[in-house]
């Protein structure tokens, strides 16, 4: 399966991916890291194992959203890549967009969705008082932070947490489900059923 990793920031996300590619028996490999950040840590990432990066400003770009996603879905497509995978991509994508690449591009979210959408989640975790919060993988829609839910990891909120200590703890996680949800898509072993439920089918 080949995989366009879209990224916004530092990308420790990007390189568990990249970790992940390196074992042979590893079903998926990645052609493009693309940013909206020129200076985005992850794409130092991507460059240093070796993979093509591209970066266009979304800042004055000319044509608005529309214009930017299509110039963004040119470049996946030039690449081949099966896949389109959002991680830290902090940058709203068109209906479009979503409408191109529909069943064949997934985000990861630091909470458990439907709880706690949009920015500031680990605050407003903490806030809200739960006990337990943690990361989804889902299929990505054109509402935010909705869609299909691939995958979850939960971890406790502790006593004396803050939003940093909480992120990292959930950012292990991420690390760990991101990687083995591109596995069983690659593996051909996911599937959404029109109620919008995800399955994952045994290995064969
Ligand atoms: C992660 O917490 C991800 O869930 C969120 O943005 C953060 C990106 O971190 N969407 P990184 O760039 O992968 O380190």
């Amino acid at each position: 399966l080949k995989l366009a990793v879209l990224v916004s920031g530092g990308g420790s996300n990007l390189q568990a991916i990249i970790d992940a590619c390196k074992a042979s028996d590893y079903p998926a490999e990645i052609v493009l890291v693309f940013s909206n950040q020129l200076d985005a840590g992850g794409l130092d990432r991507g460059r240093t194992a070796g993979i093509r990066t591209e970066a266009i400003s979304h800042k004055g770009y000319a044509g608005g959203r529309e214009a930017y996603d299509t110039a963004v879905s040119a470049l996946i497509e030039e690449t081949g890549a099966d896949l389109v995978v959002l991680a830290g991509y902090l940058r709203l994508v068109s209906t479009s967009f979503v409408q191109r690449w529909q069943g064949r591009l997934i985000n990861i979210h630091p909470s458990l969705l439907p709880s706690f959408k949009g920015l500031h989640v680990h605050q407003a975790a903490l806030d809200a008082g739960v006990k337990f919060t943690g990361c989804t993988v889902h299929y990505v829609v054109p509402e935010v932070d909705s869609g299909p839910i691939i995958a979850q990891a939960v971890v406790p909120v502790l006593p004396g947490d803050d939003a940093g200590t909480l992120a990292q703890r959930i950012l292990k996680q991420e690390h760990r489900i991101y990687p083995q949800v591109i596995r069983w898509i690659a593996e051909g072993r996911v599937s959404t059923n029109d109620a919008g439920i995800v399955t994952i089918a045994d290995a064969t």
